[in-house]
């Protein structure tokens, strides 16, 4: 008989796999699908909109079932026509059905450990403002450090490892009296914590730092890095159980699904109290 049997393939759309966010982020998705049937294909977009475009149109050309993607632009009418369902992960826009870790409370909490463990002059590094996620944790610790009246200065960088190094060899030019930095992430982190130790600042006596994300070589740094962890792989196991409900049309309870964060001590921030 003429039956088109449908595919079992889902499309994700990361913007950087190097970050090892990322992976934690696609394990999480993979492993809930594979359980019910189901295989990924992955797609990296480095955050550029031709390049998610891109893969949008290719998974839909491919027949995939149904895409999470971690996309800045989502382009509403686009996603429409495509015809298949959706989920947003890590990246929200209203109408579209998205898991997330609570940006708002990552950047305060941050801020807020930073204040109580004593640093004056914090520098807030802050990474590109249409990553959404980056950008409102980045304005939530913004509005902490100024009603808490500190000094804080504003540094950007880009997310990579690259990029992030690259930024960071001018970092305490600008600011040498820099004794406090909370970065976009913990690859920015990292890579601000060897150019403290490179000028000679000891970490975290001279400059403490707290990073976004906990992902795995946190732990593995040296001191390890105090950061604001976002629980990546459930929230990619919460994306993909999302979308198979969507794909099975059952109703979903809430459209926006926002997991918690949590304040990780290590040793780059010092003792309280
Ligand atoms: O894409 C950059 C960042 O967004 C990641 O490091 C992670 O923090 C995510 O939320």
């Amino acid at each position: 008989s003429l039956y088109k049997q449908k595919s079992k393939l889902i499309g994700l759309i990361l913007p950087d796999i190097t970050n090892p966010f990322f992976p934690a982020l696609a394990r999480g998705v993979e492993d809930y699908l594979r359980e019910h049937g189901y295989r990924l294909i992955i797609g990296n977009s480095d955050e550029q909109l031709e390049q998610e475009i891109d893969y949008l149109d290719t998974f839909a050309q491919h027949n995939v079932v149904g895409i999470v993607a971690s996309i800045n632009e989502p382009h509403s009418d686009m996603l429409s026509d495509l015809n298949v369902p959706i989920v947003l992960l890590d990246r929200t826009v209203e109408e579209l059905p998205a898991v997330y870790a609570d940006q708002f409370e990552g950047g305060r909490l941050a801020a807020e450990k930073m204040l109580e463990r004593g640093s004056k002059e914090i520098t807030i590094i802050r990474g590109p403002i249409e990553v959404r996620p980056v950008y409102q944790r980045f304005v939530s610790s913004f509005q902490v450090l100024r009603q808490a009246g500190v000094k804080v200065h504003v540094f950007d960088s880009k997310l990579s490892f690259e990029g992030a190094s690259k930024s960071a060899s001018s970092l305490f030019e600008f600011y040498p009296n820099t004794d406090g930095i909370l970065a976009c992430n913990d690859i920015v982190a990292v890579a601000m914590m060897n150019e403290a130790q490179r000028t000679g600042r000891k970490v975290p006596e001279d400059v403490q730092i707290i990073g976004f994300d906990d992902i795995s070589i946190s732990e593995l740094v040296y001191p390890g890095l105090s950061t604001i962890r976002q629980p990546a792989y459930e929230m990619g196991e919460k994306a993909a159980e999302i979308l198979l409900k969507k794909i099975n049309q059952q109703v979903l309870d809430d459209l926006h699904c926002q997991l918690p964060v949590q304040f990780i001590e290590r040793q780059s921030t010092r003792k309280v109290g």
